[in-house]
């Protein structure tokens, strides 16, 4: 009754276009339950309570569980407020809470999204369950190494070139295309799949694929009898990235299927679990336990963490039984977010080695956003990183140009050297970079960089960069020994190009 008078009250100032003071007009205070909606980030519901002016509230979804309403206040017949969802990178703006007949409505933007949605009161009855469930954590101790990925892991991601629109089928295509097109022998062995496959959980809660994925077993078994192995993706969190099922309240019982369907290699992401675990123990703690849940299948899966580089994660990437982390934000298929990841953000080279690799994202080689040389330089850069190779393009009609830069085996080979270290700049000009990489067999691998748009010579006085005096040289792009490298090196490299030589020192004796 007394609510129906102030809703009433409330329309006819909106008619009169009245603007209230600092105090809410109407009293938002309660329980409120949002309309189903489809769209992030599922709002379904919100409390408010307190006094005017020190009012305080909670607002649920599906993707980030009960977040606390910051900076709560009111402004006329309206509250506004923001959220912290756990993304350092993404500006803050105002939500807006407006009394609309006969609820509210709650507008505005989050993320990258706009919200609009609509709530009425609470009923009896329909708050009965209880709030978003939160799960322990697991205390932080050191996981034994799983065996896995002694070279980085090479092979195929779906996500770079297909995103959500992958299926069967077309998985199917690729393993096919892998071996082809003799990939497969050059060392691209798993055919990941990236976001987009998960369906339901069925009543027992095991996650089902959806139905562009019939069945998940038979199509592990397809792609093993071609002698690769399949990779699949998940989150920590209640949402992947792309809004699919993700494995939180359900760790061990996604572990155990992927297992039970053959899977071999699991891409974790942290997405919508960024607002669940917000510090580095909270972080390491829940990689810890899928890395540990893996491991108890008892089956060999190459566990990659995908938390953008959060908390300095190359330091103990391992410890939680991880075999590559992401250090930096996602790839995109031009040459300045290429460069910025693979030259800029280079993290840690002495965190990775045998069984543990720095992962600054998938390839874009022969998506169609950069040139030939571009992409060339891409995997050049990739190659002396030391980092996993997972191509992201359609391999079904990839050019010959695009194949002879994923397939040459000597730069292959960098990358896959087993000493495992990962190069290091080793000298910076203003548009050029010279990057060397130490090798099992003593020499080592030298990359040399144009960044800018124009050709560019360059100049490397080989004691400079710690390779000694006159080198034997080999341009492994162009396949052909140089000889003897004298005391400098002079080229010009095209716009956005690169060499890669190795360079074998100069036996003492022939001096
Ligand atoms: C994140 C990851 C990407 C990809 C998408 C899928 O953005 O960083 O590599 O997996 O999610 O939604």
């Amino acid at each position: 009754m007394l609510r129906s008078i102030v809703w009433a009250l409330v329309a006819s100032l909106a008619a009169a276009g009245a603007v209230a003071g600092d105090s809410p007009t109407v009293d938002l205070r309660g329980q409120w339950v949002f309309a189903p909606a489809k769209d992030f980030p599922n709002f379904t519901r919100l409390r408010i309570e307190g006094q005017p002016g020190t009012l305080r509230g909670t607002i649920s979804s599906e993707w980030y569980g009960d977040l606390p309403m910051l900076q709560l206040r009111s402004e006329g017949s309206r509250l506004l407020f923001q959220l912290d969802n756990g993304n350092p990178r993404v500006a803050k703006h105002d939500l807006v809470l407006t009394p609309e007949k006969p609820g509210l409505r709650l507008t505005g933007q989050l993320w990258y999204a706009q919200v609009d949605v609509t709530a009425h009161r609470a009923g009896r009855g329909e708050l009965a369950s209880s709030g978003f469930p939160t799960y322990p954590l697991p205390p932080l101790r050191d996981l034994p190494d799983n065996g896995l990925a002694r070279t980085p892991p090479m092979g195929w991601n779906s996500w770079n070139k297909f995103a959500e629109g992958i299926d069967d089928k077309t998985v199917r295509d690729i393993a096919d295309a892998l071996v082809a097109t003799g990939l497969r022998d050059a060392g691209y062995t798993y055919v990941n799949i990236d976001d987009g496959w998960q369906g339901m959980r069925d009543s027992n809660g095991v996650l089902q694929p959806n139905a562009k994925f019939p069945d998940m077993k038979l199509l592990a078994d397809y792609v093993h009898a071609r002698g690769l192995k399949l990779g699949i993706y998940s989150s920590p969190g209640p949402k992947s990235c792309a809004g699919y099922p993700g494995s939180y309240g359900h760790i061990t019982q996604d572990a155990r299927t992927w297992a039970s369907w053959g899977i071999d290699y699991l891409k974790y992401d942290l997405c919508s679990g960024e607002a669940f675990y917000r510090t580095y123990e909270a972080v390491r703690a829940v990689y810890q336990e899928m890395g540990a849940a893996l491991q108890a299948t008892g089956r060999p899966i190459v566990f990659s963490l995908c938390e953008y580089g959060r908390f300095d994660v190359g330091a103990w990437g391992r410890k939680v039984g991880g075999n590559l982390w992401r250090t930096t934000g996602d790839i995109s298929d031009d040459y300045p977010t290429m460069a910025a990841i693979g030259f800029d953000k280079t993290a840690a080279a002495e965190h990775a080695g045998p069984g543990g690799w720095n992962d600054p994202d998938m390839l874009e080689v022969g998506n169609g956003g950069m040139s030939e040389e571009e992409y060339r330089a891409h995997m050049t850069l990739w190659a002396l990183l030391a980092a996993p190779l997972l191509t992201g393009n359609d391999l079904r009609s990839m050019t010959p140009a695009t194949l002879a830069i994923l397939a040459n085996r000597e730069v292959i080979g960098i990358d896959q050297d087993p000493l495992g270290r990962q190069g290091t700049r080793a000298q910076h000009g203003q548009a050029t970079e010279v990057w060397v990489k130490p090798l099992a067999d003593g020499s080592s691998a030298v990359g040399l960089f144009n960044r800018s748009s124009s050709p560019t010579p360059i100049s490397v006085v080989w004691n400079d960069v710690g390779l000694g005096t006159d080198p034997l040289l080999r341009d492994l792009w162009r396949g052909v020994d140089l000889g003897h490298g004298g005391h400098v090196f002079n080229a010009e490299i095209p716009a956005h190009g690169a060499i890669l030589l190795k360079s074998r020192p100069r036996p003492a004796n022939t001096f």
